[in-house]
């Protein structure tokens, strides 16, 4: 397998910061079977940077209504900041495929995705509502917080490897119970318990099985751990990516619909497959999230005695008031080795929304694009007076196993009835949202699903349901250990390298 070692030191110019690009200055459509050659020729850091330089352009591309961005509303518009299910028309809102979630509110991704920089979260006035069922009430909206995209290839690789394991735990229940007549196993991958599985032999030979999932946690009946969205209900970039293509710009990726204009605005293949591959490879390949003290020992920043000791005070506090029991402080990748296409079960499209073969498009495991969440990522290489460290890599153990401190249990959780959204098109449960990786969370306010938490105090105080122990216990802390607890959450945060277009 090929794994890429070293950076070109061109694309460290194009990288930093995102000025926006109006789309007359981009090309053309990324084309797979560009990629696919470089990766047929053995050039896999080619193919790896090209696409992730595409996908930088492509995040920051102001589109036109000439490219298909927008979408045909209704009433003469092509965009909108709230769902119009009254627009039924037979080209208007409420009757585009896929059916619309909300938007098209935006022409850019970074016109959301942009604080404190480029690729991160967003403010209040950028979150975005959605009626998924078209209740065309609007009590019933969902309001969500715009997400930081930072290294999701770290996320979507801790995910798969849970969801592998958990595979091989209801392989083994079943010949448990295909031995025995039945089994009663408790499922755990990197630490973390998602319930029990029981299993029941129903035929002998050959040996048939029912399986009971009514004692999982957090996790779906088909054990695929889905990572994306505060729901925890896309398990790829690329599907996540695909959605939020459509409904957020209204640009509708040829996988999606085919070569079908599904939003009516008079424009078909909106994003060709390589541009989907390129947007994902992007994400997949940003820098981490960092901690404020690895900055300070790199020389990055100053950081007095006083507030290091104030923050490795407020981790031991985390994990005392229980704030580590969801948030899980750190896991190991095995193989941190991102592919796109994943060949694991249930991260890949076995075929598109649109019904043709990821194959027919040249999307294909033989020649899927492969990099090191180790040690390939090209932004934040910094360079100190010992050579250059890949702070925008996640670090290697003892064992060689690549480490994650994302700060999360990849579960969904009750947050209390109060957190709840007013409806539950999706039937996740109102009050269920997965554990947020609170990497880089000191970066990302306004806090929570809807950004109603304004302070990090006041995110941790709005906590309930399953957390609500965890949360009367970090009410009960002094003023001063809260205000340590918070000192450490800001020093997990993003960072971006100001040097790097100086290179
Ligand atoms: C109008 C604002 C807006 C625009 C424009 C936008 N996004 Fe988002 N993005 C959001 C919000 C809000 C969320 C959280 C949605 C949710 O969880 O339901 C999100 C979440 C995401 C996530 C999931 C991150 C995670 O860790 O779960 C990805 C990936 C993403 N966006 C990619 C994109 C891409 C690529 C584009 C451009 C094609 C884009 N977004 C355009 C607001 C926006
Ligand atoms: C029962 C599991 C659980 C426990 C215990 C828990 N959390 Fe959370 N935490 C969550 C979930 C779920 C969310 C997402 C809530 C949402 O989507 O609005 C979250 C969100 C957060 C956020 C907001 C992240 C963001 O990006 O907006 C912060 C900050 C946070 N938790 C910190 C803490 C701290 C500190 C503690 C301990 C005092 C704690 N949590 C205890 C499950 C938990």
């Amino acid at each position: 397998m090929t794994s890429v070692k070293t950076m070109t030191p061109i694309f460290a110019l194009s990288l930093v910061f995102a000025m926006p690009v109006w789309a007359e200055d981009l090309l053309e459509p990324v084309d797979q079977a560009d990629l696919n050659a470089l990766v047929q020729e053995g050039q896999m850091l080619d193919a790896f940077l090209d696409a992730f330089e595409a996908g930088d352009a492509l995040t920051e591309t102001q589109f036109t209504q000439q490219q298909g961005v927008g979408a045909n509303i209704g009433e003469g518009r092509i965009f909108t900041r709230f769902p119009r299910a009254d627009l039924d028309g037979p080209t208007e809102w409420a009757n585009h495929y896929p059916q619309r979630e909300g938007g098209a509110n935006a022409i850019s991704c970074i016109a959301c995705h942009n604080a404190p920089f480029a690729n991160g979260a967003g403010g209040i006035a950028l979150n975005v509502v959605v009626d998924p069922a078209h209740t065309g009430d609007p009590s019933l909206y969902l309001e969500r917080n715009t997400l930081p995209l930072f290294a999701l290839g770290v996320t979507q690789r801790l995910a798969e490897e849970i969801s592998e394991a958990l595979f091989a735990q209801r392989e083994a229940a079943r010949s448990e119970a295909c031995q025995n007549g039945s089994a009663a196993v408790g499922l755990s991958a990197k630490g973390v318990s998602y319930g029990t599985l029981f299993v029941t032999r129903i035929a002998a030979a050959p040996c048939e099985v029912a399986f009971d999932y009514s004692a999982l946690k957090g996790v779906d009946e088909d054990l695929v751990v889905r990572a994306f969205g505060w729901k925890g209900n896309h398990a790829t970039i690329r599907e996540f990516t695909r959605n939020a293509a459509h409904n957020e710009l209204g640009l509708q990726a040829v996988e999606l619909v085919g070569d079908q204009d599904g939003d009516y605005d008079g424009v078909i293949d909106e994003l060709s497959v390589g541009d989907m591959t390129a947007l994902t490879i992007y994400m997949a390949g940003l820098e981490r999230p960092v901690s404020s003290v690895e900055l300070a020992d790199l020389g990055l920043i100053d950081l007095s005695p006083a507030a290091r000791a104030r923050i490795t005070a407020g981790e031991a506090h985390f994990v005392q008031v229980g704030c580590a029991t969801c948030h899980t402080p750190e896991m190991t990748l095995n193989d941190p080795i991102f592919s796109e296409p994943s060949t694991v079960p249930g991260f890949y499209d076995a075929s598109f929304p649109d019904g043709s073969w990821p194959a027919e498009h040249g999307l294909a495991p033989q020649t899927a694009i492969r990099f090191d969440l180790a040690g390939d990522q090209p932004n934040n290489v910094i360079a100190t007076t010992d050579g250059e460290v890949h702070l925008g890599a996640l670090q290697r153990n003892a064992d060689g196993q690549a480490v994650a401190q994302w700060y999360t249990d990849f579960r969904r959780h009750d947050i209390g009835a109060a957190m709840a959204d007013p409806a539950d098109p999706l039937g996740i449960g109102a009050a269920m949202f997965l554990t947020r990786p609170l990497a880089g969370v000191g970066a990302t306010g306004p806090w929570l699903h809807d950004g109603r938490a304004t302070t990090l105090h006041d995110a941790m105080m709005l906590h309930g349901g399953d957390a609500k122990l965890s949360q009367e216990a970090y009410a009960a802390l002094s003023k001063e250990h809260q205000q340590e607890l918070i000192a450490f959450l800001e020093s997990l945060t993003l960072y971006q390298d100001p040097h790097a277009d100086e290179d």
